[in-house]
């Protein structure tokens, strides 16, 4: 049992292998947060939290001559409005007289077998008996509004979940203007955020600073997740580093805006409230009606390292889907690099060849195809081919790149329209527009209404025609632009407030009747890059292309920074061309397979630009890729160094559950004059066993190669890189 009730002291226990959380039905009726870190067993926590009067922290009436309790310095489980928390708030309500103070007071709790499900929303699941719910039902004495707090516990996999439902049960309307997914309040340590920023290009950077008084936000209002903030925050103590130190995760399974709200408060205690973004939200509750928040996922561990490996084992098995979920995953080779928009059916036809030729298994045709589509300005919205390009249609070319041996997979950017299109001249209404405003372009492209059942029924249509008739094996799906002027004449004016959930609700129904209806396709998600890179877009989508930076000494940033949360199988990487188009850097070609060779591997480029040697040099990596991907999706990914520094080096390495097989990265960002020797400690394996290197013959104990670490051979040349697999051999005697 993972969830314990204790009755005589109202204390509710939810326990993992290396966590406990717990919380309190307090005399009062609310629902107080006691402890949520290390293992403490069933211990009553309560002690914790003293009580004392406190200077303007005032008290609920019920309490009036309990000068020492206060909403204000309660730790609890989601927050109250208006009533004496000054504290950020989990909840905001409009009633129907115009208040809007909002608190919970328990009402009854269940606990069940299994993991909820959230409709309409992603939510991690059980794979059987992994799982169990905690369900506390609280209700607002006043207005009846009822919460429903959800707690999914994973004991094995140290990850709690949790959500929030929202009942009206009351007659009136109410307006949701917040609705949190989580509040955790930390009344102990001291603390550093760590939080993951960036840019189109540069996603996932983390930054760490120690907590400070003022409230911190870490949001997007771009409709999507962004490549600007993740939403995925850890909370480390300052002295942890990778290997110790109380480390608290709270990731957010959702592709829209969203705030993530910490606080340090006046008495050194920290709260984090985290959901939808709160900015442009407004949700009319009508009476009966629900609303579910979408769902955060808590893990605690010691050390960051152990974070990420909870998150990246969380992800992979509870989160990620379909037939792809734990599979090989086709090397590819898409077009996007080596074409841009100047494909045609000869063009297409002769890539694919040389792609077949590379031992590459699936063919992507890119941007570029589709009606009336030359550059990024127009053809949005009519998916079907342009047949001045592919004058014998695309099922024709897909045929032809079937009968190479390849797979074929198609780009689309389906929530997406050009005015330049057959779909924005019959349905100018589609698009999202302000009343008597004219629209924010982004890339010449305007957004789909996905908060409308007739546009999803359009794009459901468009895609399953495509996917159908043209044998489509994987689909990229992109999104190219930042959504703004919500507006839709669907929805009531006093209903405008709920579009950005509405719309991110309405990726999620189409992708979820598309996955269903093509349970074969492998989709990976992409928005530009790495704009909407989330635990909600990797429910449908088992891969994400992680940036339109192709650069390999880039991306060695960008990768480390999405391996806090995020596993190898679900960065997409390719292999590009050298001087690389986005930053114009030249790289050797082994530099830029082994970096791609840690996420989804393929390439984007044209091979016919390339030598015989080079050829024969991505032949081989294509065969050392397929040896070593299930130990790179599947095993322990650990940074052994800091790439947001700038190291000369950076290495990174991938060990095996049972720790039998070692893979090491080590990639020179400057070679120097009479450098000092590098020794990296390398991790995860078995001390007691011997390992061979299997470039060299070479053998080291596992106890050699993580407390003296292997010593690089001298790095020279431009960005020199270099892979080592460590092979367990057998175990050292202990008398040996
Ligand atoms: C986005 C993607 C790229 C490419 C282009 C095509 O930027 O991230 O990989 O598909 O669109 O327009």
């Amino acid at each position: 049992m993972s969830i314990v009730y204790d009755k005589s002291r109202g204390l509710l226990t939810l326990e993992t292998d290396a966590s406990t959380y717990q919380m309190r039905i307090e005399d009062h009726g609310y629902l107080e947060h006691l402890y949520y870190g290390p293992k403490v067993g069933v211990s009553d926590m309560s002690f914790m939290h003293r009580r004392y009067d406190r200077g303007f922290s005032g008290n609920p009436y019920a309490a009036k001559f309990e000068r020492a309790f206060s909403l204000d310095t309660l730790c609890q489980e989601y927050s109250s409005f208006g009533v004496g928390d000054y504290r950020i708030h989990s909840i905001g309500a409009l009633h129907s007289d115009g208040s809007r103070c909002a608190e919970f007071h328990y009402v009854s709790h269940e606990s069940k077998a299994g993991k909820y499900a959230l409709p309409g929303l992603p939510a991690a699941y059980d794979n059987g008996g992994e799982a169990e719910t905690l369900i506390v039902t609280l209700r607002d004495p006043i207005t009846k509004l009822t919460l429903r707090l959800y707690y999914g516990v994973f004991p094995r996999l140290d990850v709690i979940t949790r959500a929030a439902e929202l009942i009206n049960e009351g007659t009136e309307d109410v307006f949701l203007e917040k609705a949190a997914s989580v509040c955790l309040d930390i009344p102990f340590g001291s603390w550093d955020l760590l939080s993951f920023h960036g840019r189109h290009c540069m996603e996932r950077q983390p930054e760490r600073a120690a907590l400070s008084h003022a409230v911190q936000i870490v949001s997007s209002e771009r409709g999507m997740s962004s490549h600007q903030q993740n939403p995925f925050v850890i909370l480390c103590d300052r002295e942890a580093n990778e290997d110790h130190g109380d480390c608290f995760g709270l990731m957010l399974a959702y592709s829209g805006s969203f705030k993530a709200e910490i606080e340090l408060d006046q008495f050194d205690s920290v709260r984090v409230v985290m959901g939808i973004s709160d900015t442009q939200f407004r949700w009319k509750l009508a009476g009966g009606e629900h609303f579910f928040t979408p769902e955060a996922n808590l893990a605690f561990g010691d050390g960051l390292t152990r974070l990420s490996h909870i998150y990246h084992a969380f992800l992979r098995n509870n989160v990620c889907r379909g037939e792809y979920k734990l599979a090989h995953r086709p090397v590819l080779l898409n077009s996007w690099e080596a074409t841009y928009y100047a494909v045609n059916e000869n063009r297409i036809l002769a890539l694919a060849e040389q792609a077949a030729a590379l031992g590459v298994e699936l063919f992507v045709l890119d941007d570029g195809w589709f009606h009336g589509r030359r550059d990024d300005n127009a053809g949005l919205g009519d998916w079907f081919e342009d047949r001045d390009l592919f004058p014998h249609g695309l099922t024709h070319l897909a045929k032809k790149i079937l009968a190479m041996g390849l797979q074929f997979g198609i780009w689309v950017e389906p929530e997406m329209v050009s005015e330049a299109s057959e779909l924005y001249r019959a349905h100018p209404d589609w698009a999202f527009q302000a009343p008597g405003r004219a629209p924010m372009l982004g890339r010449n492209q305007l957004v789909l209404d996905l908060t409308r059942d007739e546009v999803r029924d359009y794009l459901f249509d468009a895609m399953a025609k495509l996917f159908r008739e043209n044998n489509i094996h994987y689909v990229k799906w992109d999104l190219n632009r930042s959504l703004s002027d919500l507006y839709s004449p669907a929805w009531e004016p006093g209903r405008q407030g709920e579009l950005g959930h509405r719309y991110v609700l309405g990726i999620y129904e189409l992708l979820e009747r598309l996955t269903a209806a093509f349970p074969h396709i492998l989709f990976e998600g992409c928005a530009g890059g790495g704009g909407r890179f989330d635990a909600g877009m990797l429910y449908y989508t088992p891969q994400i292309w992680c940036s339109d930076d192709t650069d390999a000494i880039e991306r060695l940033a960008i990768q480390y920074g999405t391996s806090f949360g995020y596993p190898a199988s679900a960065m997409g990487a390719h292999v590009s061309a050298s001087p690389n188009h986005q930053t114009g850097r030249s790289t050797p070609l082994n530099t830029r397979g082994i970096v791609a060779m840690s996420g989804t591997f393929g390439y984007e480029l044209d091979p016919g630009k390339l030598t015989e040697t080079e050829k024969q040099e991505i032949r081989a990596q294509i065969l050392r890729f397929r040896e070593d991907e299930m130990l790179v999706h599947g095993g322990r990914y650990y940074r052994l160094t800091d790439a947001s520094k700038q190291l000369p080096y950076v290495a990174w390495q991938f060990t095996s559950e049972d720790g039998s097989k070692s893979l090491l990265n080590v990639v020179g960002r400057h070679s120097q004059a009479n450098a000092p020797l590098i020794h990296l400690r390398l991790k995860g394996l078995d001390p007691k066993a011997v390992y061979e290197i299997a470039e060299d013959g070479s053998c080291l104990s596992g106890a050699a190669l993580m407390y003296g670490g292997y010593t690089l051979p001298l790095l020279t040349g431009d960005y020199p890189a270099i892979q080592l697999h460590f092979v367990r051999k057998q175990a050292i005697r202990e008398d040996a």
